[in-house]
């Protein structure tokens, strides 16, 4: 399976932080935000990774990971050249995607829970043609939601709706087949000029072949769009990992632990940080020698 991370936008209700930068390059505490949602692709074992973002900002990101090969993955890069819309990044990477099933995450989406990774390995082993995770939230018109038939099963995602059905937000987070780009070559723009992923949602949805994955409420998906939301997540991360002595989306520990590298490669990366961020590093091959 492939990944693909969009990050692009414009991040307008963070300025003046976004007018230079772009906001998935921003910290969340000790690292950057990007590293979160390209945390949850590797911890679902996809390797093969296209970065979409600004044409402003994709040199920013190739200076952060380059080739991948360090963290032992293959990492790609395109433009969005403007914020059309989230169905579009399967557009874009038609021919990174070819003709194999992918995951789309977006860069400033932040999963935290115990059974995350099963959840992940889980979708990534189904056939089925959509999957996409759902979390219970206290202002679902702010997303796109998930309403129910009488027997209770996924009908159809409505995207920020006045009066929602339901209370589940759909994340961050999306699972398609080989026809992805296909689909989204389909869909219209909506009424604010952009490819919503929802209508590529529904269009397997109609299908009956998109399964909903009903994330608990030991879970943690974070928002970070806000300067509160911002400021929220990196003071959960910091209680966190303050508290465990274990980081929190740490792409070089799991490239680690994954068996992407070895203890040699991930001694060379932690060398590269003179920070605790890298004593972190040197602790985890330490700990285990
Ligand atoms: P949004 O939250 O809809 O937009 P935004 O982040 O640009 O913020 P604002 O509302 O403050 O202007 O986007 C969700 C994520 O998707 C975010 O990471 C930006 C990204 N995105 C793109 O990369 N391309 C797009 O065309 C759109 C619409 C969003």
């Amino acid at each position: 399976m492939k990944g693909i991370i969009l990050a692009g936008g414009r991040a307008t209700r963070l300025f003046p932080i976004t007018r230079g930068t772009c906001k998935q390059l921003l910290p969340v505490y000790d690292k950057p935000m990007i590293y979160y949602p390209l945390s949850v692709l590797m911890l679902a074992g996809i390797r093969e990774i296209l970065i979409i973002s600004t044409p402003q900002d994709i040199g920013n990101f190739k200076s952060l990971f380059g080739d991948g090969s360090s963290m032992g993955l293959t990492i790609e890069y395109a433009e969005q050249a403007k914020p059309r819309g989230l169905a579009e990044a399967f557009i874009i990477g038609e021919d990174f995607i070819k003709n194999q099933r992918v995951c789309m995450i977006l860069g400033d989406n932040i999963f935290y829970g115990d059974q995350l990774g099963m959840y992940l390995k889980r979708t990534v082993k189904s056939r089925r043609g959509g999957s996409v995770f759902a979390y219970n939230v206290s202002e679902p018109q702010r997303y796109g939601v998930v309403e129910f038939n009488r027997d209770k099963e996924p009908v159809r995602v409505v995207e920020k709706p006045k009066k929602p059905k339901s209370n589940w937000a759909v994340t961050g987070i999306y699972f398609f087949d080989k026809n992805a780009a296909a689909v989204a070559k389909k869909v219209k723009p909506s009424p604010r000029g952009e490819l919503e992923i929802t209508d590529v949602i529904n269009a397997y949805m109609r299908k009956g072949d998109c399964h909903v994955e009903f994330l608990g409420r030991g879970m943690a998906w974070l928002d970070t769009g806000t300067y509160d939301s911002l400021m929220d997540a990196g003071m959960f991360i910091k209680i966190i990992e303050e508290r465990q002595g274990l980081k929190i989306g740490c792409v070089e520990e799991i490239a680690y632990r994954e068996g992407f590298i070895n203890k040699r490669q991930l001694l060379k990366l932690a060398d590269e940080f003179k920070t605790s961020y890298g004593q972190y590093l040197k602790r985890i091959v330490a700990h285990e020698g």
